[in-house]
């Protein structure tokens, strides 16, 4: 029996709960050593010399764009984002200034929907890789290495993926990555950022804690005696338990990823067959993590019908995303043509690494039935 199929499910197992225990048992549950090594694993996997963990991928987001010091800028972002792309922004004293996706195919910002938004106050372009891909990363890097602006990976949906230029979060000065529960690498709450760059990293990792000179561990093991507080930060620390748990789901990243990557292989094949007016946006041999599994649905389609139908029929959807620029607090009259159109058609399917192939059959038959 399937039952009902919902969005996600995690990939926790006794290795997520043994790895609680242990920072339990230990009494240190604010940061300390499992976040120092959870980190030096993330860096580890990237190849980059800094990472940082995060209570939150806005967390993230907020110390990549304070420590790039952005106030008063332009910064070129995609709307089709998750709002806290823009929201952190906003906290981080720039503006933000939406571009198109390339087109509902390909609904990542390219170079030819940015360049014609740089102006002389434009500071730098945020990238999102929506649903794990980077088609359109070196294109944007040498854009903004011509054009003198900083690179900042949103790479939330892009957590262990190698594109043929990197790994998605190299491409630019900073990248930011959320590991929400619906992640491919997951916390439950919580995020971590990565640099090259050692002055972007100690500005990030003063502002994570108060702007103070030394941590509360640091303090313990005797490294500091005293602690000076030489910037205005936050609290923006992960805890021992997301840390443990982090360290233990990055062990099944490239398992999580690779059955995506099969599941999705399966899903265009099924939907090819079967339901051959619905479009699945991106090439198919490109690189991704497979976060979601988004598709659009023939013109003149009355989604929210289709949701409702399917949801009778066990199966849950979502919608990544509503456009941001449309969002009341964001809204100015701009008009985003492609971004509009994609975002207005729509439809995340299930997709997680333990889904099964069965499941996925299931969803195209109940998609299908739905469609009428
Ligand atoms: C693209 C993107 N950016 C930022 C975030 C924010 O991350 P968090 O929810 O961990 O703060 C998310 C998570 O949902 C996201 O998908």
């Amino acid at each position: 029996m399937i039952g009902v199929i919902p969005l996600y499910d995690l990939n926790w197992d006794d290795e997520e709960e043994r790895a609680v225990l242990e920072v339990l048992r230990s009494r240190w549950v604010s940061m300390g050593p499992k976040t120092e090594e959870y980190e030096r694993a993330l860096a580890r996997l990237y190849g980059v010399e800094y990472a940082l963990g995060t209570s939150s991928g806005t967390a993230a987001l907020l110390l990549a764009y304070l420590s790039l010091d952005l106030k008063g800028g332009e910064v070129i972002l995609p709307s089709l984002t998750f709002v806290a792309t823009a929201n952190a922004l906003l906290f981080a004293g720039a503006k933000p200034v939406f571009a198109d996706i390339d087109s509902p195919t390909l609904p990542l910002i390219s170079a030819s929907t940015v360049e014609p938004l740089i102006t002389e106050r434009t500071r730098a372009v945020v990238f999102v890789n929506y649903a794990g891909y980077g088609d359109t990363l070196p294109e944007l890097k040498a854009l903004c290495e011509e054009r003198g602006l900083l690179l900042v990976e949103d790479a939330s949906h892009a957590h262990g993926v190698a594109y043929p230029e990197g790994m998605a979060g190299t491409f630019g000065e900073v990248a930011a990555f959320s590991t929400f529960a619906n992640k491919n690498l997951s916390t439950g709450e919580g995020g971590y950022l990565i640099t090259r760059d050692e002055e972007i990293y100690r500005r990030a990792k003063l502002l994570r804690s108060h702007g103070m000179t030394s941590s509360s561990w640091e303090r313990l093991k005797g490294e500091e005696e005293f602690y000076d507080v030489v910037a205005v930060g936050l609290n923006l620390r992960p805890s021992e338990i997301q840390a443990a748990i982090g360290l233990a789901n990055l062990k099944k990243l490239p398992h999580e990823n690779g059955r995506r990557a099969e599941l999705v292989r399966l899903y265009r094949r099924l939907l090819a067959e079967e339901i051959p007016d619905v479009v699945v946006p991106f090439p198919e041999d490109s690189p991704s993590a497979h976060y979601i599994f988004p598709i659009l649905l023939p013109e003149g389609t009355d989604r929210g019908t289709v949701r409702r139908r399917m949801r009778e029929m066990g199966v849950y959807t979502s919608i990544h995303y509503p456009p941001v620029h449309r969002f009341r607090t964001y809204e100015s009259g701009l008009t985003l043509p492609n971004t509009e159109d994609y975002a207005s058609r729509t439809l995340t399917l299930p997709l997680w690494g333990g889904m099964g192939t069965e499941r996925v059959l299931r969803v195209v038959e109940v998609l299908k039935a739905a469609l009428g």
